[in-house]
Parts: C-alpha cells; sequence; structure tokens
C-alpha cells in the first residue's frame, strides 16, 4: 500500500506509449513535442481511472494522457519551475494564486503549486474561457506576447495564460484556474481519476 492508499484489488487499465517525450524547452525552441498515452476502448467507455507510467518523464517534460474525453496534461516540474512559481513577483500577477476557487482541484492540491507533489503537475488540458487546449510553454523566459513570462500555458484561441501550476494571470478571458483532476501516485504509476483513501 503506497501512502495514498492505492487499493490494489481494483482493476486498472494500464496504458501504453506511444510516442516520444518532449525535450525541455530552451532558447528558441518554441513549442516541445507532446507524447499522448491512449487508453484502451473500453477504459474510455466507462470511464474508468487510468495508470500511466511516469517512469520515463523526465524533468521538464510534459505528457498528455485522455480520461473521460479530455486530454489532462502531466509535467515533471524543474527546480527553476518551482522557485519561479514561488516568486513574489509572480504570484502579484495571478488572479487566484491561492486557489480559492474550490471548483478547480481536490483539496490536496489546494496550496501555491497546486500538486500533491512538488514536482508532479497533472490538471485537464482545457482552457477555462471556452475549453480550447493550451500550449505548453515552459521556458522560464520573456516570450514575444509576455515579456515577464515565466513558463506555463499559454491558450492562443483568446491569449489566456496560466502559469507552470496552471494558475491564471490577471486581465485575460480565462476566468479561473485550470482543473486539476483526482489522481493519486504509486511509485512510477500515476492513476488519474482516483485519488485514494484522503480524497
Ligand atoms: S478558449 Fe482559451 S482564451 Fe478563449
Amino acid at each position: 500500500m503506497s501512502q495514498d492508499g492505492v487499493n490494489k484489488g481494483r482493476r486498472r487499465f494500464l496504458m501504453a506509449a506511444t510516442g516520444t517525450l518532449g525535450a525541455v524547452g530552451g532558447a528558441g525552441v518554441a513549442w516541445p513535442l507532446l507524447s499522448s498515452w491512449q487508453p484502451s476502448e473500453r477504459a474510455k467507455a466507462v470511464g474508468a481511472p487510468v495508470d500511466v507510467d511516469i517512469s520515463s518523464l523526465d524533468p521538464g517534460e510534459m505528457i498528455s494522457v485522455e480520461w473521460r474525453g479530455k486530454p489532462i496534461f502531466v509535467v515533471r516540474r524543474t527546480s527553476e519551475m518551482l522557485e519561479a512559481l514561488r516568486s513574489d513577483d509572480l504570484r502579484g500577477r495571478l488572479s487566484d494564486p491561492d486557489s480559492d476557487n474550490l471548483d478547480q482541484q481536490p483539496e490536496y492540491a489546494r496550496n501555491e503549486l497546486r500538486s500533491r507533489e512538488e514536482e508532479l503537475l497533472v490538471i485537464e488540458g482545457a482552457c477555462t474561457h471556452l475549453g480550447c487546449a493550451p500550449q505548453y510553454r515552459p521556458e522560464v523566459e520573456p516570450q514575444t506576447f509576455d515579456a515577464n513570462w515565466l513558463g506555463g500555458f499559454f491558450c492562443a484561441c483568446h491569449g489566456s495564460r496560466f502559469d507552470m501550476a496552471g494558475r491564471v494571470y490577471r486581465g485575460v478571458p480565462a476566468p479561473s484556474n485550470l482543473v486539476v483532476p483526482p489522481h493519486m501516485r504509486d511509485g512510477n504509476m500515476l492513476t488519474i481519476g482516483e485519488d485514494g483513501e484522503i480524497a
């Protein structure tokens, strides 16, 4: 039994990796590659929790997983990303830095980093404005659309920006932070759609 209380008796639908992971974005690298894990047809049909092996997810990389017809972004954040998330400068530019909107995450993700574990971010890849898929922008450096950008997610549909914890910036169309779905981790296995005994 893991610290999250994973129920080993419950049947899981294990997804297989089908692509390569994107590299950490550096100077001049605008769009990291994304890989997708596709759940089985049966898992899709029943909306069951899905398990993802994150052992090959390196710091700075993101994968996209489908759960209940929605893309779920999983990012293993770097120490540089975590440091940026804790900056006072960033905090002052966010609409809901403390996740006061309780509809957007489980209680265990209601914190500065919006996660159960510092390094691992799990969020729905759907903009809270009109549902477009935000783009992953891992670069902690100024971007053309925002000279003070510290990295995160950018929705090109109407220009909403989110930080590397899915927290929405002030003054953009999106009204709230990106949603954190229920999830739990047991070693290298991440389960999305179920959060164990402490949920
Ligand atoms: S759908 Fe994302 S900004 Fe409009």
